[in-house]
């Protein structure tokens, strides 16, 4: 693993000291990376009414798209729990907007465990509208 994914990874799991997740208790870090190099951290924000809730990945990405980012390389993501913690299906249709071949880093006590492409964990996604 390259120094670059050591520091993505990095972020994220320091991204983890932010998550608000008084709810579930399930805290999550991302930590998206430009193809120009820069970082953005994302964590899960939940709320008394539940379904408000935001996971961390999606965080990350509207956190990047709003300061003018639009093409990605690679996000790491990292949880305390003991099994890696891939992005929900809402996450990797929202990501795949923006990024076809995205690395996937998969993050367990700092330790990266697992690497897809977010085509292989979204292999048939809807996309009508770019098609
Ligand atoms: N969560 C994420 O942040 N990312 C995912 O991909 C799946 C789930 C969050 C949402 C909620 O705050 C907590 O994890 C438990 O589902």
């Amino acid at each position: 693993m390259s120094n670059d994914e050591k520091a993505l990874l990095a972020e994220a799991q320091a991204a983890l000291a932010n998550s608000h997740a008084p709810y579930s208790e399930f805290r999550v870090g991302a930590a998206l990376r430009t193809q120009s190099g820069k970082v953005f951290r994302g964590v899960n924000v939940e709320n008394a009414s539940l379904g408000l809730s935001m996971c961390a990945e999606r965080v990350a990405l509207f956190n990047a798209v709003a300061a003018g980012e639009t093409k990605f390389d690679a996000i790491a993501i990292a949880t305390f729990a003991e099994s890696p913690t891939p992005p929900c299906g809402a996450c990797r249709q929202v990501l795949l907007e923006f990024a076809d071949e995205l690395a996937i880093h998969l993050v367990v006590a700092g330790h990266p465990v697992e690497t897809h492409t977010l085509t292989e964990l979204a292999p048939r996604p809807f996309k009508s509208y770019r098609d």
